[in-house]
């Protein structure tokens, strides 16, 4: 199989990494803001319900709308003083705290990394609103259609939420990564519904739903904690969205096709992992005096590597990927050989059952 990104991968012994080296390059990745997105529009005629289980999704969606601006208690203090994440949570915080540094500056290294982690989460919050605005118009039910549109206001709330957390409170929001923008580009560049859901719904929005649990968590600031609770709520209804929509395109796919999706979902989940925030270490490796190879080095020569590395993945978007029937013996072995599967993860609640119970 074609790994993707490939101009930017090297070895770390068994591990391919990829990684963005040159500032100038990313920065024209990120110049490039109008995206030629191929897209065929349908119209439907049949106004009725056809899918019973996304109109009540639909439903749920409209009775579960809060509003981030009243909803939210803002008077809550965010600073550099305190953690933000426990410190176990923050590779940096733990490598500064080895190195022997102060307190304040483990502290202020963790402030950095969840501040350029939830810039990452911005930026693709807003990929997800531009995908689901795609959905309305690319998919062919009047359920999709109208589910899509109840998912393009929470994708609007969302980027509300976060980014007015850290223009009020972290003062700071970190432009996109290279190898996120390249990956996103991708799925809205997809030409078809089944791609775009398969890719936005399924893929990224388990990978959020995943990573946002686990971070709040792990979080120390109420006003954090209770942002992440209610756009985590969202979230699971939008990852349901794609296991509901994507069982839907697996039972009528051929088995070629299903090979095609399978790989395709291998292949943007495998490039997205093997960044391994080099990204993040980059930009801040020199602030603190450390040095970003080495630490992602470290940590792919823990003995628990595969375990750590793999709790966002296993969180949902892999149990939900199993049950789709989209990882497969054919494919399995791919998965664990980078560390995004293990046969058992302790402390992992992950189950189809967390996209699926939306509430
Ligand atoms: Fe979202
Ligand atoms: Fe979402």
């Amino acid at each position: 199989m074609n790994k993707l990104i490939q101009e930017h991968r090297k070895r770390f012994g068994e591990f391919e990494v990829i990684d963005f080296v040159d500032e100038a390059e990313t920065a024209k990745l990120r110049e490039q803001i109008d995206v030629d997105v191929p897209m065929e529009l349908h119209w439907t005629w049949n106004y009725g319900s056809e899918v019973e289980e996304l109109r009540r999704l639909y439903e749920k969606g409209k009775v579960n709308q809060w509003n981030a601006e009243t909803d939210l208690d803002w008077s809550h203090p965010v600073t550099r003083d305190e953690f933000i994440v426990k410190p176990e949570a923050s590779i940096l915080a733990q490598v500064t705290k080895l190195m022997g540094k102060d307190e304040a500056t483990q502290k202020a290294a963790a402030f950095d990394e969840i501040n350029y982690l939830l810039s990452q989460l911005l930026h693709g919050e807003q990929a997800a609103l531009q995908l689901c605005g795609q959905l309305t118009n690319v998919c062919d039910k009047m359920d999709e259609k109208w589910y899509a549109a109840s998912q393009v206001i929470d994708e609007a709330r969302h980027i509300e939420a976060f980014s007015k957390f850290m223009q009020r409170k972290m003062g700071t929001i970190y432009p996109i990564g290279a190898t996120l923008k390249i990956l996103l580009d991708m799925l809205l560049e997809a030409e078809t519904a089944q791609k775009k859901t398969l890719g936005m719904q399924t893929l990224f929005e388990g990978m959020a739903v995943g990573i946002m649990d686990m971070l709040r968590g792990e979080c120390l600031n109420p006003l954090l904690v209770e942002t992440l609770r209610r756009v985590e709520q969202d979230e699971a209804r939008h990852a349901a969205f794609g296991v509901l929509m994507m069982r839907r395109v697996v039972r009528d796919a051929s088995t070629e096709q299903k090979h095609d999706m399978e790989d395709w979902a291998f292949s943007i989940l495998e490039a997205l992992n093997a960044n391994q925030q080099l990204d993040m270490l980059h930009l801040f490796a020199p602030k603190y005096g450390l040095d970003a190879d080495a630490i992602t080095q470290m940590f792919l020569a823990l003995p628990n590597f595969a375990e750590l590395n793999s709790l966002a993945y296993m969180h949902t978007v892999v149990p939900n990927l199993r049950s789709l029937g989209l990882i497969t013996e054919r494919t399995e072995d791919q998965w664990r050989k980078v560390g995004m599967l293990v046969d058992s993860a302790p402390g992992v609640k992950g189950t189809p059952a967390v996209a699926l119970g939306a509430s």
